[in-house]
């Protein structure tokens, strides 16, 4: 971690402290947002000052499909596979998103950039089928225009709507 970074994971410790295991979850997402990821040293420290077990700190951790205990890429392509999505075609999406960015689900590109992902419902279904770039939902989507905005992604470009 960087000074910056060790800096805004103190504030977010001091911040939650007050609230113990009632703080645990609230202050994961806090940590995530800043760093991208939960390191281990980080998930022990949020541990020990919230007063929280390790295990389960991981328990919460690895229970959410959107807190990574594993660093993932800046942008996340997160293609829904759950029902109403796949009665609408998102094997086509995956497909098209897998071409687009050279990844299988559950990779990220070299540099960081980019993690592909195959996520339950996203909440969207009266769009599908649906995929996200970070906390952006798309949908209606067919194959041509999920490649277009896997390949905006991967060049770095803001997505296409
Ligand atoms: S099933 Fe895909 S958004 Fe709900």
């Amino acid at each position: 971690m960087t000074p910056s970074q060790d800096e805004a994971v103190a504030d977010i410790l001091v911040r939650w402290q007050p609230y113990g295991r009632a703080g645990l979850l609230p202050c994961l997402i806090d940590v995530q947002n800043h760093l991208g990821w939960l390191p281990p040293d980080v998930c022990a420290q949020v541990g020990e000052v919230l007063g929280v077990p390790l295990a389960d700190v991981y328990g919460v951790a690895t229970f959410y499909s959107r807190l990574y205990t594993q660093p993932v890429g800046r942008r996340i392509v997160r293609v829904c596979d759950d029902v109403a999505c796949l009665a609408n075609g998102s094997p086509a999406l995956l497909e098209a998103c897998r071409t687009a960015l050279g990844l299988a689900p559950g990779e990220t590109s070299p540099d960081g950039l980019v993690t592909l992902e195959v996520h339950p419902c996203l909440g969207h279904c009266e769009h599908a089928p649906c995929l996200m770039v970070n906390d952006q939902v798309f949908g209606r989507l067919d194959a041509a225009a999920a490649e277009r905005l896997a390949r905006a992604v991967r060049a770095g470009e803001a997505p296409p709507k």
